[in-house]
């Protein structure tokens, strides 16, 4: 048995080099144990010493094998390194094992890949910095315990959010520090050694009693989104309870008010210094990252979250539909309340396979008033398509559809540029600049709001009409 040391716990480049001369050594992956830092070796282990220093050549490696080995690497299970070297040893054999769903290992680094996604996004959403005075400098710290092995990779994120600040953050394993130009890591920390609270938790206390909108409380969703074990090191979280209990009597306050509390200075602040153009935006990703931060029209100061496109980045066909609804608002995606269900049974019947659509919408947060407990749906304006438009310009840049459906008035006047009518556009692609043709058809939700039943089922037909033809030029795509 040879035993494989790894300096660092989660450094790609390591494992990759190892990897690649266990290969090019012929050894199998049951012959390997994988040993990192000072962990020690079995009894009958040899060292790696004896692997031959080389480079030489392997079989190719398909991309998506190291887009997820990123995102694994990161992942706290001992035997990730071991997994990632059968997935690799096999896709010398077979290139396509990563295609197939049904494949144990495949399957499994994709469960691991997208573990390690939740953990930074938690990281991102859940880490609270405190000041420290520092030669009269202020600096920022802040304790985080991740599930992986996520800091390296996730710090980035607070270096272009927090540019302008000193900050450390400190997990068990490892610590990064930033110093305005600079990101450094080094080993992990304490939670006893980070310095008592200071003046910008107060800060989070007024930010977060600010966003509380006692009109979504579900206390299970909550639980979900910010689970308990993450409540002890958040400064807002002695605020929580009181929040819950109070939440009933400050939502009739509120419908009494008839309005929604105005946006605290403190989330107003907050908001100028998080923007999307201080990072580079170069893939679908980085856009679906990006757009969290988008303060390009008011929409999201009360939407719950931004609804980005879902779907194959490489997706011949990409749907466009208004904003998301209520239900796309609480849940983050597209197309999955009552008109996701009338768009749903009408590409089935057409015979169109979602799971091979790129769904999206012109606006992708969701603008509404409050009517006593219900949010009404609100038309986005001419202002907030255009500057929306931004992000669906990126969604078609990255997935480059070849057929563009544009559904209800709202995305055709994204896509075209101008207000369209409907009813003499539908029926006849239209070629756009960038070599894809535009479909321009009736959004789901107009169908759901004709009253008269017969209207309804010819509204109907035509809706199924306009898809059908898209069916028959997705068909003629396949066969060119
Ligand atoms: N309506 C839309 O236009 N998009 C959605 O995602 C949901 C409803």
């Amino acid at each position: 048995m040879l035993s494989v040391r790894l300096e660092r716990l989660n450094d790609l480049d390591e494992w990759r080099g190892k990897a690649r001369r266990l290969l090019v050594a012929g050894m199998k992956p049951s012959q390997v144990v994988w040993r990192v830092g000072s962990e020690e070796s079995g009894l009958f282990e040899a060292g790696d010493d004896m692997l031959p220093n080389t480079d030489g050549p392997i079989g190719s490696v398909p991309r998506q094998f190291m887009d997820l080995a990123t995102d694994v690497i990161q992942h706290s299970d001992p035997q990730r390194f071991a997994i990632l070297y059968r997935l690799l040893w096999r896709l010398q054999d077979d290139k396509h094992i990563l295609a197939n769903a049904a494949d144990g290992d495949s399957s499994l680094l994709t469960r691991m890949a997208s573990g390690v996604h939740r953990d930074a996004h938690k990281m991102k959403a859940f880490v609270r910095f405190r000041t420290v005075e520092h030669e009269g400098d202020e600096r920022y710290i802040a304790w985080f315990e991740p599930e992986h092995f996520t800091l390296e990779a996730t710090a980035p994120f607070f270096s272009r959010r927090f540019a302008g600040m000193h900050w450390a953050i400190i997990t068990p394993y490892a610590s990064a520090f930033w110093d305005k130009e600079n990101l450094r890591f080094g080993p992990g920390g304490n939670k006893k050694d980070i310095p008592a609270e200071g003046a910008v938790e107060d800060d989070w206390r007024t930010y977060y009693g600010a966003i509380f909108n006692p009109a979504r409380l579900k206390v299970a969703m909550m639980k979900s989104e910010m689970p308990v074990k993450y409540w002890r090191n958040l400064p807002e979280a002695d605020r929580i309870a009181p929040l819950i209990r109070n939440a009933r009597q400050m939502e009739e306050d509120m419908i009494a008010r008839a309005t929604t509390q105005p946006p605290a200075r403190h989330m107003r602040r907050k908001a100028r210094e998080v923007t999307e153009e201080t990072q580079p935006i170069q893939s679908l990703g980085d856009a679906a990252e990006a757009i969290e931060g988008c303060r390009r029209c008011p929409l999201y100061e009360h939407a719950t979250q931004t609804v980005f496109g879902e779907g194959p980045e490489n997706a011949d066909v990409m749907f466009v539909g208004e904003q998301p609804g209520d239900q796309e608002d609480l849940a983050g995606r597209p197309f999955i309340g009552p008109a996701g269900q009338v768009f749903d049974d009408a590409i089935k019947t057409a015979d169109i396979d979602r799971r091979r659509l790129y769904v999206t919408n012109a606006v992708k947060h969701f603008k509404f008033v409050p009517r006593g407990k219900r949010r009404i749906h609100q038309s986005p304006s001419a202002r907030e398509i255009q500057a929306c438009r931004f992000w669906l310009d990126l969604e078609r840049e990255f997935v480059r559809p070849k057929i563009i459906v544009a559904l209800g008035a709202s995305a055709a006047q994204s896509l075209v540029g101008k207000a369209v009518s409907i009813s003499r556009m539908r029926g006849a692609p239209i070629d756009l600049d960038d070599g894809s043709v535009l479909y321009i058809t009736n959004h789901p939700s107009y169908l759901l709001r004709i009253p008269d039943p017969e209207t309804r089922a010819k509204e109907r037909e035509k809706f199924e009409a306009d898809l059908a033809l898209i069916r028959a030029h997705m068909e003629r795509l396949e066969k060119s």
